[in-house]
């Protein structure tokens, strides 16, 4: 690849550390510079990761940024992108890429106009357990995926995010929130959603904060925080997508797919390691062979364990897409088409319908261990 394309982090706050810490893992990418409506989190930002804290509006403009990595609040995503891609910015965003389908098409239509690139989170799926499943529904080893069932439930955010309240708000949820990890693997397995219908519920409309430092005050619940929706495929598969923050404990898998041939069982699509195992048709679940993929290979420590965390690497793939004038994986086609799903899934709780999908996509190109070293430094 050419230069480093330059990156301007708009949104200085929980996530930009992992973005700030692993980039620096990929080629073609360097982080210059960095702005926040708080300019104290920008300015802290800036002298710890020697990078230029700039005002907003100007790193939008600024003649030394190339992506601008849009890392703020979910009610923000849309009017952020939009600016900078006015502005002739490619845009990485975190999820979901907007908020409503109307915007997400907007957003689309003004950067085909200004001819630059727009992706967004989840870049998870591009993991080496998941590309491990990708491989092996290519490779008709399970036969064709026919059903399978996605679960995602938790008791909420409050306990642990220092400011909890836009989880909560609508474009919060658990379905816009963590619904594009599920849905941006889905579609990376198995492809687009032809339609949708879902029963969505709040067990209760306030939540306490007990994570430091707002422990105690109380949250306004205005978005459904528990959303089971039916997803059918293009390729006539049909899954269920649990996805809830009413749920203390449970014991249902991230993710299973089952085939003509056998089944599948994905680990969480929040990360981009963990076993896979497969049956062939009724036999014993086995972990898949071994497979050397760079992006499976554990790299953190938490408390709950050891994890593979590639973040960025979706963003490294736009910068390589920009310069080989290619499809990026994590392409606004793709993610777009994930927020008409969750939308579809929250259109359909309040109305009591399916929701047929305005949006459709291509599976993102395999990412095996080739493409990914190729990216890697
Ligand atoms: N925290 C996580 O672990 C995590 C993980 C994956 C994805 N995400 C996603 O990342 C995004 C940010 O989450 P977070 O946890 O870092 O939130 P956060 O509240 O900790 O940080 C957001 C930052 O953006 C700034 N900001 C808000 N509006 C802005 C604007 N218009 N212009 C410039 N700056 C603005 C805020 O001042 C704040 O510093 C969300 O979309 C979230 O879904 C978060």
């Amino acid at each position: 690849m050419a230069n480093n394309l330059r990156i301007g982090v708009m949104g200085c706050g929980n996530i930009s550390t992992t973005y700030f810490k692993l980039s620096p893992l990929f080629k073609g990418i360097q982080i210059t510079a960095c702005a926040d409506i708080n300019s104290e989190a920008a300015k802290k930002a800036a002298e710890t990761y020697h990078v230029k804290a700039m005002e907003p509006a100007k790193l939008i403009k600024s003649k030394d940024v190339d992506i601008v990595l849009n890392l703020t609040i979910p009610d923000q995503h849309y009017a952020v992108s939009l600016a900078a891609v006015k502005a002739g910015k490619h845009v990485y965003s975190e999820k979901p890429l907007t908020l409503t389908l109307k915007d997400g098409m907007k957003l689309r239509d003004t950067a085909e106009a200004k001819g630059v690139k727009v992706c967004c989170a989840p870049d998870t799926f591009m993991g080496g357990s998941h590309q491990h499943a990708r491989k092996t529904i290519d490779d008709g080893k399970v036969g064709k995926i026919t059903s399978g069932t996605a679960h995602v439930m938790g008791h909420g955010m409050e306990h642990w995010h220092p400011n909890p309240d836009f989880f909560f708000k609508p474009g919060g949820g658990p379905i816009l929130d963590m619904g594009p990890y599920y849905i941006g693997n889905l579609i990376n397995l198995i492809g687009p959603v032809k339609r949708v219908a879902a029963l969505t519920s709040m067990a209760s409309p306030t939540r306490t904060i007990s994570s430091q430092s707002r422990a105690g005050e109380v949250i306004t619940v205005e978005t459904p925080t528990n959303v089971h929706a039916l997803l059918e495929f293009h390729n006539g598969a049909t899954v269920t997508l649990s996805t809830s923050w009413d749920v203390f404990a449970h014991r249902h898998p991230n993710m299973e797919l089952y085939g003509t041939e056998g089944a599948l069982f994905v680990p969480d699509p929040n990360f981009f390691g963990g076993t896979v195992m497969a049956t062939h048709k009724a036999g014993k679940p086995e972990p898949l062979p071994a497979w050397d993929h760079p992006l499976g290979k554990d790299n953190q420590e938490h408390a709950q364990g050891h994890f593979a965390n590639y973040r960025s690497v979706g963003l490294a793939d736009l910068a390589a897409a920009v310069d080989g004038n290619r499809d990026a994986r994590c392409s606004l086609e793709r993610t777009l088409h994930a927020v008409d799903v969750m939308t579809a899934a929250l259109k359909s709780g309040a109305e009591g319908k399916f929701v047929e999908m305005k949006t459709t996509c291509t599976r993102p190109a395999f990412f095996g261990p080739d493409e990914a070293r190729a990216l890697m430094r």
